[in-house]
Parts: structure tokens; C-alpha cells; sequence
């Protein structure tokens, strides 16, 4: 890719770049030229700070926090919605307020960053807002419902305010990455008795999850792919990058959704 052309240089909000996906999606954007913004819940803690970003306090779950970071970053022309949880439990034992948190984190956090930037994104006719959701939003799996269910409803949002921001030069855009090698398998957050009837199934899941992550592309790939979205001239509804994503993109087309889904299971170990 040529270096990108923009004098002054487009001003980048990342959430979420202290670790994986966020911050190699950060240093692609330094090394585009972009003035860059990380966000981390405690920007003096993370351990490899990406050289050339500037880093910012956000807790995605607070929207004092939100507002607060929004104010630090001034005008900015991109918004990668990056930040999440990966929040895994049978739904009969999702405690609701791990259910409500992951939605405020991925969510209602990611929502209220993207309606405090987009204002100005609309005045200066210029703006990119990436939701970095999750093949799984597409492929939904057992025992993941809560993180499903929010990945779906970030795209939700994206797809729909699509239309009504393109007419001012603002592109909305979903990119879903498949198995991602970012070590986020050590951070998932889980939630299932011990004497759970599910426990059996739920670690084949969970231990298929795992590996595959362990097995998943780098997310320098994912980071190429959220950049290409960005400078694209029209960015398209939705990218998947990971885990063949063509194929099970061109498969999910062609087979019912319930053989789809059973085949999704079976992959993940679940007869
Ligand atoms: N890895 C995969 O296989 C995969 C696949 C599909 C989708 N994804 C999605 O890709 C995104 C990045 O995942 P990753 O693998 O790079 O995970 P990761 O390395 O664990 O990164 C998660 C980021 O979210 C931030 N974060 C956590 N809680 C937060 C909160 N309350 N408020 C604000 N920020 C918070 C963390 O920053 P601090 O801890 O510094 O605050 C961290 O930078 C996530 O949305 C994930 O769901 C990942």
C-alpha cells in the first residue's frame, strides 16, 4: 500500500490498544501517517505501548469515562471500535450483570464513542467508524450467547446508520475476524457451575475455542484488513478476515441456516 495522503495527517481513535488486535491495528495506522489514539483502562499499565500512539484512559463500561476520552481526543476523523470482552457460559447460568456488562463494554460503550465523534466526522465531510466485531455474530456457537449477541448487535448498529451517515462522507463499516492469535483465550471471561450439567460440553467448546484461537491468523491481518476498510473510497457493510473466511462466507449462502449452525457446533467439538 502507498503511505496514506492526507496533510494535515487523519487523527485515529483505537479503543482497546494496549493489546492484539487494537494495537496492531494502531501501528498500521501510525505507519500510514495517521496521528494515533489508544485507549486503555489504565494507559500507565500497559506493558508494550505501541511506538507513536498516544495512549488515553477509557472504560468502555462508564460513560463518564467514554465522554471523558472522547473530550482528550478532540477532532477525530477514524473510530476503530475495537475494546471487548469475550464472555463465554451457558445461558441458564449468565449472571445478568456479566450479561449487562459485556453489552455496555462492546456495545452501548462503542455506541456512545461513535455518537460523540460522529458530529464533527459529519461537519468536516470526512469520517471512518470501524465495529470490530466477530465471525461469530455470523456463525454463532453454544455457549457464547452473551458475546454472540453483542458482536450481532454492534453490526446491527453499523448496518443500519450506515445510510444515514454516507450522504455526509462518514462510511460505517463491520469487520469480523475469525480465529485471531492474540493470547485473548488467557482473558475470556467465564461463567459455568461446578456442578453445572453443561460442564462437560462446555470445555470440549471452550478447549476447541482455545486451540483454534492458538492456531488463528496474526492480527497484523486483521489490522491490514481494518486499514484497507478505512481507506477504502466506499468501505464495504462487512469485511471477515480469519478462519477461511471466504469459504464459510460462500457456504453459509448456499446451506440452511440449521446445517450451518450444526456444522458451526461440530467444528467446535459439539455432536
Ligand atoms: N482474538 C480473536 O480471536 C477475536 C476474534 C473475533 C473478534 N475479536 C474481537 O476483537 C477485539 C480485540 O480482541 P483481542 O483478541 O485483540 O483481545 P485483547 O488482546 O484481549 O484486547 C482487548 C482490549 O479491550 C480492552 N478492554 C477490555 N475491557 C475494557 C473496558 N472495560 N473498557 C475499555 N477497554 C477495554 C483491553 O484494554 P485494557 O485491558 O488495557 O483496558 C484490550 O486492549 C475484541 O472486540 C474481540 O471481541 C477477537
Amino acid at each position: 500500500m502507498s503511505p496514506a495522503v492526507s496533510s494535515p495527517p487523519r487523527t485515529a481513535l483505537v479503543t482497546g490498544a494496549s493489546s492484539g488486535i487494537g494495537a496492531a491495528v494502531a501501528a498500521a495506522l501510525v505507519e500510514r501517517g495517521y496521528r494515533v489514539f489508544g485507549t486503555s483502562r489504565d494507559p500507565g499499565a500497559v506493558t508494550a505501548p505501541v511506538p507513536g500512539v498516544e495512549y488515553l484512559a477509557l472504560d468502555l463500561t462508564d460513560y463518564a469515562s467514554v465522554e471523558a476520552c472522547a473530550e482528550a481526543a478532540g477532532e477525530v476523523d477514524v473510530l476503530v471500535n475495537n475494546a471487548g470482552e469475550s464472555q463465554n457460559g451457558p445461558i441458564e447460568e449468565l449472571p445478568m450483570d456479566a450479561v449487562e456488562r459485556v453489552f455496555r463494554l462492546n456495545v452501548f460503550g462503542a455506541v456512545r464513542l461513535t455518537q460523540l465523534v460522529l458530529p464533527g466526522m459529519r461537519s468536516r465531510g470526512y469520517g471512518r467508524v470501524v465495529m470490530v466485531g466477530s465471525m461469530l455474530a455470523s456463525f454463532p456457537l453454544a455457549y457464547r450467547s452473551s458475546y454472540v449477541a453483542s458482536k450481532a448487535a454492534v453490526k446491527g448498529f453499523a448496518d443500519a446508520a450506515r445510510r444515514e451517515l454516507s450522504p455526509f462522507g462518514v462510511g460505517v463499516t463491520t469487520v469480523e475476524p475469525g480465529s485471531i492469535n492474540t493470547g485473548i483465550s488467557e482473558r475470556r471471561t467465564q461463567y459455568v457451575g461446578e456442578g453445572s450439567p453443561f460442564r462437560e460440553e462446555y470445555r470440549t467448546m471452550v478447549d476447541t475455542l482455545n486451540a483454534n484461537e492458538a492456531k488463528g491468523i496474526p492480527a497484523e491481518r486483521v489490522a491490514a484488513t481494518v486499514v484497507g476498510a478505512i481507506e477504502a473510497k466506499r468501505p464495504r457493510p462487512l469485511y471477515a478476515v480469519g478462519s477461511n473466511a471466504p469459504v464459510v462466507f460462500a457456504l453459509r449462502r448456499l446451506l440452511p441456516r440449521a446445517v450451518m449452525l450444526r456444522i458451526v457446533a461440530r467444528k467446535h467439538g459439539l455432536r
